[in-house]
């Protein structure tokens, strides 16, 4: 169990990443927020932190965000502007003061030696870019990345430079439905090598994999992190349910809160096609 621990960190860089992205939904614009580093004894690339900027003039809740990576001198974040929280994250600058709480909540199992698929969709790909880095034996790992906007948008280099990257464009219908097909054939060639899965991305590709995994019995776990919101267990907003195979008997098949229970799950924990009960005013 890693203690959280709440810090007063330091903005060291705030650089936006590839050019804005006009799309149907708006513009799409990325940013790697660079913060001092806290003083973790450890992590795990999965967990996230609540971050709340300090003096500025708005006021701005904290936000979860999920950790891309921890160097000896820095805390990483990737960040996809969607809205006036996250512009708010964009437009600090170096020297700022944000509030961490962290590392909070579950990591991705690293099992050095066995073939090890990460499947990553769009910002997704921010928890494997740590993942590359502590791993001890890269060479197990190999990653299925689908992105809508152009690989520069991505931290994606870094990666291809420790591992093996497969990316593929997954912005028509047709080439979503060719992500789809090369990430099943991927998943069955671990399944065949005794490997695991690790996915992190949308929702609805979160079933995809999730559905997949649970017909090939391909041992998988999914970051569910894009529900949540206090990140404290409290707005009830990032439920789950939980399967028959839930670790606890008593709590399978209810809700649980993927900050407080999660955010990273086996599959074959979580019932993804079951709908959460109507909260009761
Ligand atoms: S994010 Fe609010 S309860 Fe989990």
């Amino acid at each position: 169990m890693i203690t959280p621990i709440r810090a007063e960190l330091t903005v060291t860089d705030n650089v936006p990443f590839g050019q804005p992205v006009s799309t149907p939904e708006g513009e799409r614009r990325f940013y790697a927020l660079t913060l001092e580093r806290p003083e973790w004894r450890s992590w795990q690339p999965g967990q996230f932190i609540m971050l709340r900027p300090l003096s500025c003039e708005e006021s701005v809740w904290a936000r979860p965000m999920s950790i891309c990576r921890v160097t000896s001198q820095s805390l990483v974040l990737f960040i996809r502007v969607i809205g006036p929280g996250t512009d708010r994250f964009s437009r600090l600058k170096s020297g700022d003061k944000v509030i961490a709480w962290g590392p909070l909540g579950t990591g991705f199992e690293m099992r050095p030696g066995t073939p090890t698929l990460l499947l990553a969709r769009g910002v997704g790909i921010a928890p494997f870019a740590g993942y590359a880095d502590m791993h001890p034996d890269t060479s197990s790992l190999a990653m299925l990345f689908g992105h809508a906007l152009p690989s520069s948008s991505y931290p994606i280099d870094a990666m291809a430079a420790r591992m093996e990257v497969e990316s593929l464009h997954d912005r028509t219908p047709e080439e979503l439905e060719e992500f789809h097909r090369v990430m099943r054939l991927r998943m069955e060639e671990y399944k065949e090598r005794d490997g695991i899965c690790l996915a992190c991305g949308p929702m609805p590709f979160l079933k995809k994999v999730w559905k997949v995994a649970n017909e090939l019995d391909l041992p998988t776990q999914l970051l569910l992190e894009e529900r949540m919101a206090c990140g404290t267990g409290a707005c009830l907003g990032c439920s789950t349910i939980t399967s028959k195979h839930w670790p606890d008997p008593v709590k399978a098949g209810l809700p649980v809160q993927t900050c407080t229970s999660g955010p990273v799950f086996w599959a074959r924990e979580l019932d993804l096609e079951a709908s959460i009960p109507a909260r009761r005013s």
